[in-house]
């Protein structure tokens, strides 16, 4: 196939901009639109009504996906998920005696230590099955089901659409997961699939703060050191916003649970340190934003990501400040993943760095 970057720059802002459409595809591979009930494509299906426990592998990008995926399964479906880096799991003999599903994430299909895993659940005799974005690659033929993400062809190294596309999957897989266990009523059902089909927009929304993003980038690209915080679902976020930015600018990012910061990190804030939090208005947002205090007490430089409203009057002096339109908290994820990557593409878009191939990395990693 051929696939040309259309108006845009560099591959990856195209696949930035190409996820409204890409997430309403995937969804509706996972709802049926006519009457708004969750399922899994024809001839896939799956019954989480005995599944008690689900283990997720995954490497890179997929592996945050799967992090979303833990917190997805067991808030919407009450599924205790194990989950590990597909390297880890392919060798750490984990006794699988209670689990139920194992389910691997990945864009490519090909990648060696989820091949590899996937392959060592099915010979412990595991129900295996397969989120994945290449429907005839390795992975897709082996594993037991076949759960598409319809991103089309990724071409950018930084995984952007195929991300959030394994997180509508995932999210649509929970809910259906909560219905077959009795957890999520049949109007709950409904509900959670009309806040499914919110995300186009949203991140459209969301999209639409690129002006914003590549202004603070400028700053961003300055820097030399990063930290991405989050808590509950922002905590993947914070994990991803962070590699997004180390990958493709070369800037060092870590992201930390935000509960962490006082375990560690807190001792490197100083006023060389650029601070992202990631802080939706959600169940811990307060939490999440005392730690932000702490960091500005410290002199730490703070970007904001959150859809609070109020935030920007409480957001303390010299922080700046990113506001996403309000959101049902199953989109979390999706949405806040967008300024994320958009902030990490235009920092090295400003470095002059090769965004859509960078220094040492591969699309695909078909070797251990
Ligand atoms: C490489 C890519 C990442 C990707 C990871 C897993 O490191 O650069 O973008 O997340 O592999 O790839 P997969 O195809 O299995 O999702």
């Amino acid at each position: 196939f051929y696939v040309d970057k259309g108006n845009h720059r560099h591959f990856m802002q195209k696949e930035m901009f190409e996820q409204p459409e890409v997430l309403s595809h995937t969804l509706g591979a996972y709802v049926n639109m006519t009457d708004g009930r969750t399922r899994t494509p024809k001839g896939q299906e799956l019954d989480f009504t005995k599944v008690r426990r689900i283990a997720l592998s995954a490497c890179g990008t997929g592996y945050y996906a799967a992090l979303v995926g833990r917190y997805y399964f067991e808030r919407y479906a009450g599924i205790a998920c194990d989950l590990d880096v597909a390297s880890e799991f392919r060798y750490r003999e984990s006794p699988l005696s209670d689990v139920d599903l194992a389910l691997f994430i990945s864009q490519s299909g090909e990648t060696a230590d989820t091949l590899a895993s996937l392959r060592y659940a099915k010979s412990q005799g595991l129900k295996t099955a397969a989120i994945v974005n290449v429907p005839e690659s390795t992975i897709a033929r082996e594993a037991d089901v076949v759960l598409p993400t319809l991103a089309g062809p990724e071409i950018g190294v930084a995984s952007t659409k195929a991300f959030t596309c394994q997180l509508m999957a995932l999210a649509a897989l929970a809910v259906r997961a909560g219905v077959d266990r009795g957890v999520i009523k049949a109007d709950e059902e409904l509900e959670f699939t009309r806040a499914l089909m919110e995300a186009p927009r949203l991140v459209n929304e969301a999209l639409h703060l690129e002006g914003e993003i590549e202004h603070i980038a400028r700053d961003l690209a300055t820097q030399h050191h990063a930290l991405y915080l989050g808590r509950g679902f922002s905590y993947p976020l914070a994990l991803e916003g962070a590699l997004k930015l180390k990958e493709i600018s070369y800037i060092h990012a870590e992201g930390y649970a935000a509960g962490e910061l006082k375990h560690g990190p807190i001792a490197l804030i100083d006023e060389t340190m650029q601070v992202v939090v990631v802080a939706p208005h959600d169940r811990v947002f307060e939490k999440t934003v005392s730690n932000m205090q702490e960091v500005a007490a410290r002199g730490g430089r703070i970007l904001l990501i959150t859809d609070h409203k109020g935030a920007a009057s409480g957001a303390m002096d010299g922080a700046r400040l990113l506001v996403l339109p309000d959101m049902p908290e199953i989109l979390i994820p999706i949405v806040f993943a967008v300024p994320l990557q958009m902030l990490a593409y235009h920092t090295a878009v400003q470095m002059g760095t090769d965004v859509d191939q960078p220094r040492n990395l591969a699309k695909s990693v078909t070797v251990e």
